[in-house]
């Protein structure tokens, strides 16, 4: 099967280590150009940090590409209390490896234009490296096959009652992008509260004497010491459903929409008001927004993959 080109925006961040750690397990499927990072979870200086950090844990020379330090408008309010003061629940991850840019939009333009296939773009994170990059360099526009982002809601939010994180950080950043009319698959709240691991994976998980999924246990660990994990039981790892969807679309329900990103200030910011009534009809040239996923499946996939990598990084 032809591999897909992808780069991965993200602001490690707990569930995007996690979701980077599920892409590592399918290079079957993908040849994974690049991985960018962007202020959201912690600082710019932070996440860069902690996917440097992946990159030495695991010994593995992805490019990486520092992004931007803030959002377009608005400013930067990281998530200590979800993701801890580092970004990674306290985890210590090695630093061997060094960033490959210190500017992720350039790096995204380049290797977008030099890639002689079109290229998915997997933004876990605030969009505002995405933003900068279709408004500068426009050219990128008929590059990009696919922008899989996780962001969003149908059906409120988690940092507010109406906002998902990532939109609620960087509201212009994420109207910039859903009003661009590239091809989009959102995963919103909606289904990847649904897309996670119960409380007894996550202590398998810190059982295991593999490299991969012990260091996945002691990061989802921490999610469990925060109020947002429901009753203690199940935590969603958002990120990986953007991921997920590119190898396993089945597991999807979807529907074309209109989203409509609210950029006010107050309760309605980074509302994402999605057009739920199912007697419009939208054509393809709308967001594909997912609206159901078979959470179970989900959940054994993640679990076998990551399983899995701790036979290959030893
Ligand atoms: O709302 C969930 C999103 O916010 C995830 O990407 C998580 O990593 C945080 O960035
Ligand atoms: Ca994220």
């Amino acid at each position: 099967m032809k591999k897909r080109n992808i780069i991965i925006d993200c602001d490690p961040g707990i569930d995007d280590i996690v979701a980077l750690c599920f892409a590592f397990a399918n290079e079957e499927n993908f040849n994974i150009l690049g991985i960018t990072t962007v202020a959201g979870n912690q600082t710019i200086e932070k996440v860069t940090d902690n996917a440097t950090g992946l990159m030495s844990f695991l010994n593995k020379d992805i490019k990486i590409a520092k992004g931007v330090s803030r959002p377009l408008v608005r400013e930067k309010k990281p998530a200590s209390g979800v993701h801890g003061e580092n970004g990674v629940g306290d985890y210590q991850f090695p630093h061997t490896k060094e960033i490959y840019s210190d500017n992720a939009i350039t790096f995204l333009r380049d290797t977008i234009m030099a890639s002689e296939e079109k290229v998915t773009l997997v933004p876990v994170g605030p969009l505002t490296n995405l933003a900068l990059l279709i408004k500068t360099f426009p050219e990128v526009m008929e590059k990009i096959e696919l922008l899989s982002i996780m962001g969003g809601s149908t059906d409120g939010g988690n940092v507010t009652p109406s906002a998902e994180f990532n939109v609620w950080a960087d509201p212009e950043a994420a109207r910039i992008v859903f009003d661009s009319k590239l091809s989009i698959v959102m995963s919103g709240l909606n289904v990847t509260h649904s897309t996670g691991l119960y409380r007894e994976d996550v202590d398998h998980l810190l059982k295991s004497s593999g490299k991969i999924t012990k260091m996945c246990g002691e990061i989802l660990n921490f999610y469990f010491k925060g109020d947002h994990v429901k009753e203690g039981t199940f935590t969603p790892i958002h990120d990986a459903c953007a991921i997920m969807y590119l190898v396993h679309p089945e597991l999807y329900k979807f529907r074309h929409m209109d989203v409509v990103v609210d950029c006010s200030e107050g309760m309605n910011r980074g509302n994402t008001v999605a057009d739920v009534r199912d007697w419009i009809n939208y054509d393809e040239t709308y967001p594909k927004v997912l609206v159901d996923v078979e959470m179970e499946k989900f959940r054994e996939i993640l679990l076998e993959n990551l399983y899995k990598l701790d036979e290959v990084y030893k």
